[in-house]
């Protein structure tokens, strides 16, 4: 599909392309595809980038094999894990007959512990493709191509706040991500890693579980679309209190989700718990502090900078995404 819009594009073939993407954290999660293989999403979902934190990613031709090579972090990756299928799935996309590549990615964030690793990588693939071929395709054709790989790659082409829009064709040609008009540049993420072991269920196994086995399923469409329109309200707004609570119960609407799917998908550890209680008795203790929780057992939790000493005061091991100095 995307090779066939693509000849529409004129090449202007380069070296090596080289780009970087950030990762970023949905406040309104995206939990459920209309359809699978394009990574089409059942609503819209709302999430905001973390600076610094997210892939590099360099991409050049493959001149001495027939076959794709992919480096992460310096090491070379086996053929047979899923990380490389993954990404091979993805290039085939892409590439012409007899076109082989060598990427190489740095992550600086954990790999599939739920801290959207996967999301800056297939965006800052899509970016280092673009650049590669010299296509110069717009933001939103960028936000589908990164979607093709993971769904919520397609966020992660802009800084800032970021609206993936569902769309309503069935190429997907309308499911992109837009940048929101929000500058907030005092809304801080900290990340709290209970574990970087990587997860036993994927979160595309997760979602497909739960969209066919949840029995109320069929409810989350309406939830999302009350948080969405109330928290881009609050966000608007510049209200925190309320875009930290709506995120908090979006995250745990999702969750409830998961563990009414047949069998359950548990992503929640005790000590995801006990620290979800820590902040809930922080926030009654006059702190504003909200936490959001994806497909894994780590926490991120949401606060503004000013409070920055006092959540660090609380949660020594937060690493702190400071977006301000983006
Ligand atoms: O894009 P995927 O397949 O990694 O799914 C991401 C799912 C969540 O992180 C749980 C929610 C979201 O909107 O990012």
């Amino acid at each position: 599909m995307f090779r066939q819009y693509l000849a529409n594009y004129k090449s202007k073939l380069n070296k090596i392309g080289v780009a970087f993407a950030p990762a970023n954290i949905a406040l309104i999660k995206y939990w459920g595809k209309r359809e699978t293989t394009l990574n089409i999403p059942v609503t819209n979902s709302l999430s905001i980038a973390l600076g610094s934190l997210g892939a590099t990613t360099s991409v050049e031709f493959n001149l001495t094999a027939k076959q794709d090579v992919v480096i992460l972090n310096g090491e070379l990756q086996a053929q047979d894990t899923s990380f490389v299928t993954r990404i091979v799935k993805f290039l085939d996309l892409v590439r012409n007959a007899d076109e082989y590549f060598i990427v190489k990615t740095d992550i600086n964030i954990p790999i599939a512990a739920g801290v959207a690793s996967s999301a800056a990588g297939f965006a800052a693939l899509a970016l280092a493709l673009n650049n590669l071929y010299g296509w110069d395709l717009n933001d939103q054709h960028l936000s589908i191509l990164a979607r093709l790989g993971s769904g919520s790659a397609s966020r992660s082409i802009y800084q800032g706040f970021v609206e993936w829009q569902c769309g309503t064709q069935a190429d997907g040609s309308d499911s992109f991500a837009v940048k929101l008009d929000v500058e907030w540049p005092q809304f801080e993420i900290g990340l709290l890693l209970i574990t970087n072991a990587e997860k036993a269920v994927s979160s595309r196994q997760a979602m497909l579980a739960t969209t066919t086995t949840c029995p109320w399923y069929k409810l989350w469409p309406d939830v999302v679309a009350i948080d969405l329109k109330n928290l881009k309200q609050a966000l608007y707004e510049r209200n925190f209190a309320l875009v930290g609570l709506i995120a908090e119960q979006n995250a745990q609407a999702m969750h409830s989700m998961m563990q009414a799917t047949r069998p359950t998908v548990m992503y929640t550890l005790p000590k995801t718990l006990e620290l979800m209680h820590k902040v809930w008795s922080l926030r009654q203790q006059g702190i504003q502090v909200y936490f959001t929780q994806d497909a894994g057992p780590n926490l991120k939790l949401l606060y503004l900078q000013q409070d920055r000493h006092k959540i660090l005061a609380n949660f020594a091991d937060l690493i702190v995404v400071a977006r301000s100095e983006v």
